[in-house]
């Protein structure tokens, strides 16, 4: 099993379940020439995103990492005309591209991109009262992975689900010792969801056009939301 077989089994289910149209390949294109890193979700992802938003007939999402904005439009589109999608970016550049991709998607009705530190823009929504989101995408940094769960969960409701992209890291994410700050980030999140008794979690392990990885799927139980943060 290798690399070939994964990228041509996901190539096969995108062509039945997932196409893209011609705005999902302009954006990754426009992506790609900007210079942005190729971590934009699959087209398989993208779809397991907008079935998580039809499913749980989401009408408020909040992204954490937009990049070039392709996931957002992915789930943009699943959402009615109601919906809102709140992305937070804190690269000018990344942001920058995003908001022309929204455009040409016309999908910018639909969303708030924030250009900013998560940390800053998650901690004014809490300040400002923000409702609570129905669905949450974590898809940044990943050091700072469980900080930004822990602010995610003041803007949450019990059965706000919560997904934590690239928590596998090529199964790095066993190794206690290591010293690559995002497999690092990744597993005291995940150690946080599990200790964390208002969240109910499993991670699944995906293989696929980027690699071996996998995401996190949580759902908040009933019961008051607070943040819980987990020591080194
Ligand atoms: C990385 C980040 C991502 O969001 C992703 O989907 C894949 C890789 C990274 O930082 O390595
Ligand atoms: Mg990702």
């Amino acid at each position: 099993m290798n690399q070939e077989i994964w990228t041509s089994v996901d190539d096969y289910f995108t062509e039945l379940f997932a196409q893209e149209d011609d705005v999902l390949k302009t954006v990754l294109r426009n992506s790609a020439v900007e210079g942005l890193p190729p971590y934009q979700v699959s087209p398989c992802q993208g779809k397991f995103l907008q079935l998580l938003i039809e499913i749980q007939n989401s009408k408020r999402v909040l992204e954490i990492g937009t990049l070039g904005g392709y996931s957002t439009i992915w789930m943009s589109r699943a959402l009615g005309v109601n919906g809102l999608i709140v992305t937070i970016e804190a690269v000018e550049k990344h942001a920058a591209v995003a908001a022309q991709n929204f455009e040409l998607a016309r999908q910018s009705n639909k969303i708030s991109l924030i250009h900013d530190d998560a940390k800053n823009a998650l901690q004014r929504m809490i300040n400002d009262g923000n409702e609570p989101f129905d669905l949450i995408f974590i898809d940044a940094d990943k050091p700072n992975n469980l900080v930004y769960l822990d602010l995610a969960l003041q803007l949450s409701r019990p059965g706000t689900i919560i997904v934590g992209d690239n928590v596998v890291r090529e199964g790095e994410v066993t190794n206690q010792n290591s010293s690559d700050d995002k497999v690092r980030g990744v597993r005291k999140y995940c150690q946080g969801l599990s200790e964390n008794p208002l969240l109910n979690s499993t991670a699944i392990q995906t293989v696929g056009s980027k690699g071996y990885d996998g995401f996190t799927l949580t759902v908040v139980k009933e019961g008051e939301s607070t943040s819980h943060p987990v020591q080194d």
